[in-house]
């Protein structure tokens, strides 16, 4: 088992750098660059393992990708009608959410069986979510059932539509904002006979909303609705020259780090801003810190821009964090590190609406207390809540991943303020996103040893 030794900070962090490419328009590049006609150039796109999955299934529905070289890689696109049966109709979906939900929608739409897998942790990850929808649209999905949360789960057997069906159209309005869910119904409605239209309670990310628009899909949004009519469309998506944003996601961890090791200055280059995906530069705003945004263009229809943590206006953190409701669901994947800010911020912090929390790659509300229980950081759980008390973490802690690559980046953050050394068990679950998560610390002049 892989683990890292990290301990506390002798000096300031100091360094500019960049971040992976985002891992959520990554998955949406390689879905959307096979479905296009003609040929996409893809730069910086995320090297983790979850990206991996999502390339590797377009790759055996017969698409050509080639890699140019380190960064760049050339996709040839097979139009709405060209995927082929792969030679084994069971996809390995790995550790990624993404991956399945979004893939599912295009399959649902093919005329030829497959199946998604996944790993132990995607296995127990609710997909009723998406095969309700997709079947109430004509869809033949069916996973098996989770007999302790009554819920669908992978494997999701798929069957093909018979020669010359379509899907049909498809209205639905979410009871959670995801992503996911809402990108699988668009993706899926490329291929339908009538209009797609989703509402969400809040808006989440939209990088597939974007992205659609970007390559001429008939796609109309207002706010949390979104909505896709095929009718009268060519069909035609065209290719995409892409320079993927930086992982806000990624950056969060280092404008936290920023704030929790005393003196730092940071600067994490070319990251995605879209304000679907900032919320958590507002949270930590609002504890007065945060990061200086300066703006740096757009990129496929996403702005990007850097973050300067430790110059200006930006200070320290003076007092807990208030999360809840629709700032929840823009900060949905920082949450973590944001706990690691949290705990040690003057005050108490306070973090509602959390229940989708526990459905990501771990129950991450429980993962997340019992990294607070091995830092001795004092915190109560109350339904789909969690209270901070800030304090200093102590050493010797020994924390456990639960497979989870943000538990792993959260504890990391937090272990550089310990009182000694901290022990993190079970890290090459970091390799689904963000492999090089290890160096950049040791960049930045921090001490983390990798033990296998
Ligand atoms: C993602 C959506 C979110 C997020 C996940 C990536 C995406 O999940 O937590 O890490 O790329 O669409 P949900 O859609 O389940 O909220």
């Amino acid at each position: 088992m892989r683990r890292w030794i990290v301990r506390p900070a002798t000096r300031p962090l100091r360094g500019a750098f960049r971040v992976p490419g985002d891992k959520s328009i990554s998955h949406r590049a390689w879905i959307l660059a096979s479905l296009a006609e003609g040929t996409s150039h893809l730069r910086g796109m995320s090297p983790g393992d979850d990206v991996a999955r999502t390339r590797g299934i377009m790759a055996a529905l017969g698409v050509e990708i080639e890699d140019l070289d380190e960064r760049v890689v050339r996709v040839v696109g097979r139009g709405l009608g060209g995927l082929c049966a792969p030679a084994h109709g069971t996809l390995d979906c790995g550790n990624a959410g993404t991956t399945m939900r979004l893939v599912a929608g295009v399959l649902a739409a093919q005329g030829f069986d497959t199946t998604l897998v996944g790993d132990a942790s995607l296995t127990r990850r609710p997909m009723g979510r998406i095969a309700r929808p997709l079947r109430a649209r004509g869809a033949s999905i069916e996973g098996a059932i989770d007999p302790v949360r009554r819920d669908e789960t992978a494997p999701l057997v798929i069957r093909g539509l018979r020669q010359g069906r379509r899907l049909f159209a498809s209205e639905e309005s979410l009871a959670v904002a995801s992503a996911q869910v809402k990108s699988c119904l668009l993706l899926s409605g490329l291929f339908a006979d009538g209009e797609t239209s989703v509402r969400e309670p809040t808006l989440s990310r939209d990088h597939t909303e974007r992205m659609l628009s970007a390559m001429g899909a008939p796609l109309r949004t207002m706010g949390p609705v979104s909505q896709l009519d095929p009718r009268g469309w060519d069909g035609v998506l065209a290719p995409l020259d892409l320079d993927v944003p930086g992982d806000a996601s990624a950056a969060a961890f280092w404008v936290v780090a920023a704030h929790v090791v005393e003196g730092s200055r940071v600067q994490v280059r070319g990251v995605g801003i879209n304000p679907t995906r900032t919320g958590f530069l507002e949270a930590l705003r609002d504890q007065g810190g945060g990061a200086a945004v300066v703006p740096k263009g757009e990129a496929g229809g996403e702005p990007v821009g850097d973050l300067h943590v430790g110059v200006g206006p930006t200070g320290a953190l003076r007092r807990g964090a208030r999360v809840a409701g629709e700032l929840t669901a823009r900060c949905i994947d920082e949450i973590p590190a944001l706990v690691a800010a949290a705990a040690v911020s003057p005050g108490e912090s306070r973090f509602d609406d959390l229940a989708e929390l526990r459905v990501k790659e771990s129950d991450r509300v429980a993962a997340l207390a019992a990294m607070l229980a091995a830092f001795g950081i004092a915190h109560a759980v109350t339904g789909d809540g969690l209270t901070v008390a800030g304090g200093r973490p102590r050493g010797g802690a020994v924390v456990e991943t639960h497979g989870d690559h943000r538990i792993a980046m959260a504890a990391a953050v937090l272990a550089l303020a310990a009182e000694g050394e901290t022990t993190i068990d079970d890290v090459a679950c970091v390799d689904t996103s963000d492999p090089g998560f290890a160096a950049i610390l040791r960049g930045l002049g921090g001490d983390i040893e990798v033990r296998e």
